[in-house]
């Protein structure tokens, strides 16, 4: 950066604003004031750090909440100093954890007298760490058991190209070989055709999605089923095979919009859910779930009791203190909006989103992979050979129009789909509950001006671009 000594020594300081006593004097941006200041001057300094961030409403790569009732808002701040992890100081911030994991549970539903157990995370990420070690751990006991050689081969995990970044993370942390099946440009989800082929005794599950990251897609995880009870029943010697769901947006959204399509603890050999209730649970980052259709699935080792009322409460966390206001505000959003609400509020999204797709469609120029008609998630790519109505050519790409849609405040991200059909640029619009009509027509309006803009431009930027905008939420 070409600053002067003098002024970079400014820009690493901030000055008080007008009319402030300490007007004209500066603190230090990257060390500790000596002196304390008043609380107004420091949130007005705070303020205006933050005040040229997107605007959250506006963000269209985002799958987590970024709206709530003003009462669930007041009511998580005035619980943000409640330890959620401390039982027994706070019961009844407990019980409400145990009625959401309940909620859930039935929601999933975990069959009626099994022994179901769930807990609280920070996040799906969390949920699914606990989950894929829950699948581990069960596995070498079982594979013990059976007399498999542990020491010989890295125990691994299943599941598509098409996985978010924590199973990665999930594989590295825990010394996992992550077993990927290709998606492929016709087949954005996990191939049933081939899957099964990347199965030994040293798997410790399939993870299946729903609602993948890329395209909102679901896995056909009924099949996924029959295939794993084949399985099981051809393979009685070798360690049960068992799948994981990564219902991170799928898992609060399809239970409202798709109550029949089996997916959940119906199916006999799912044996542990995830979601991620500041997605499609409306909740505010950052709080997370996991529930395993029975005691049996997530291993002793891996519970930890922690005093609760005189007694012990089990529990099981990567993380240990965290406030509890988002189990609150979860817990708000069932009791509030209740299975009617939560359905009237996910089916209007998804309205929204495919009144969005229409719109896309009807530009003539994409070719759509999502249309937001089960997941509210609208995604597409540019069409071969796409032209204008008047048959001007297209010469900029997604990420040109990304750039262009940026400009109106809108954040839409572009990306290569994953390994298999990373050949394929993609955008994708993540339609939420707070995108009215109002503003899902705005956005149509200046997704219009962008490609007429675009039609006139004369420099385009990203040619020959291939990088990813954050689009892993
Ligand atoms: C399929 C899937 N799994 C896991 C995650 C991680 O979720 P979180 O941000 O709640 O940790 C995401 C986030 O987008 C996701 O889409």
């Amino acid at each position: 950066m070409l600053y002067g000594e003098k002024n970079k020594e400014k820009l690493r300081s901030m000055a008080f604003g007008y009319g402030n006593k300490k007007e004209g004097s500066v603190i230090p941006k990257y060390r500790l004031n000596e002196e304390s200041i008043d609380p107004e001057a420091a949130r007005a300094l705070i303020e205006n750090q933050l005040l040229d961030e997107g605007n959250s409403r506006l963000n269209m790569a985002t799958f987590c909440q970024t709206y709530m009732e003003k009462q669930a808002v007041e009511l998580m701040s005035e619980t943000l100093s409640k330890n959620a992890i401390d039982k027994s100081e706070y019961p009844q911030t407990a019980e409400l954890e145990n009625r959401c994991v309940n909620i859930l549970a039935n929601l999933w539903n975990a069959p009626r007298h099994s022994d179901y157990l769930g807990t609280s995370t920070v996040g799906s990420s969390e949920a699914c760490m606990l989950a894929g070690m829950a699948m581990k751990f069960r596995w070498r006991n079982q594979a013990l058991r059976m007399g498999v050689n542990i020491n010989k081969r890295k125990p691994n995990l299943i599941m598509s190209s098409a996985y978010q970044v924590c199973w990665e993370k999930f594989c590295v942390y825990w010394d996992i070989e992550l077993r990927i099946v290709p998606v492929t440009k016709n087949c954005m989800t996990l191939d049933m055709d081939t899957v099964m082929d990347y199965v030994d005794e040293y798997t410790i599950g399939i993870a299946a999605i729903m609602g993948t990251t890329y395209t909102g897609e679901y896995d056909d995880i009924e099949t996924l089923d029959r295939l794993v009870g084949e399985y099981n029943r051809t393979h009685p010697n070798l360690p049960e095979l068992v799948i994981h769901v990564d219902g991170a947006s799928g898992g609060m959204f399809v239970p409202f919009t798709e109550p029949d399509l089996l997916w959940d603890f119906r199916l006999e050999n799912v044996v542990s859910i995830s979601t991620s209730g500041h997605k499609y649970g409306l909740t505010y980052p950052g709080v997370g779930w996991v529930v395993w259709r029975d005691q049996k699935y997530l291993p002793e080792e891996l519970i930890f009791k922690v005093s609760y009322l005189g007694g012990e409460m089990p529990t099981m966390a990567i993380n240990f203190s965290r406030s509890a206001s988002q189990i609150v505000g979860q817990y708000y959003n069932f009791l509030r909006f209740g299975r009617q609400g939560y359905s009237q509020i996910h089916l209007k999204t998804q309205e929204i989103a495919t009144v969005i797709s229409e719109w896309i469609q009807k530009t003539g120029m994409f070719e759509l992979y999502n249309t937001g008609s089960r997941m509210p998630i609208v995604c597409y790519k540019l069409k071969e050979g796409a032209r204008y109505e008047d048959g001007t050519e297209i010469v900029w790409n997604l990420y040109d129009l990304s750039d262009r849609l940026r400009m109106h405040g809108w954040q839409v991200p572009s990306y290569p789909l994953p390994d298999g059909a990373g050949e394929v640029t993609v955008q994708r619009v993540v339609c939420r509950a707070d995108l009215t009509y109002n503003l899902a027509e705005a956005f149509m309006k200046d997704f219009w001006q962008c490609l007429m803009d675009l039609k006139d431009a004369h420099v385009l930027t990203n040619a020959s671009k291939t990088g990813k905008y954050g689009f892993t939420h």
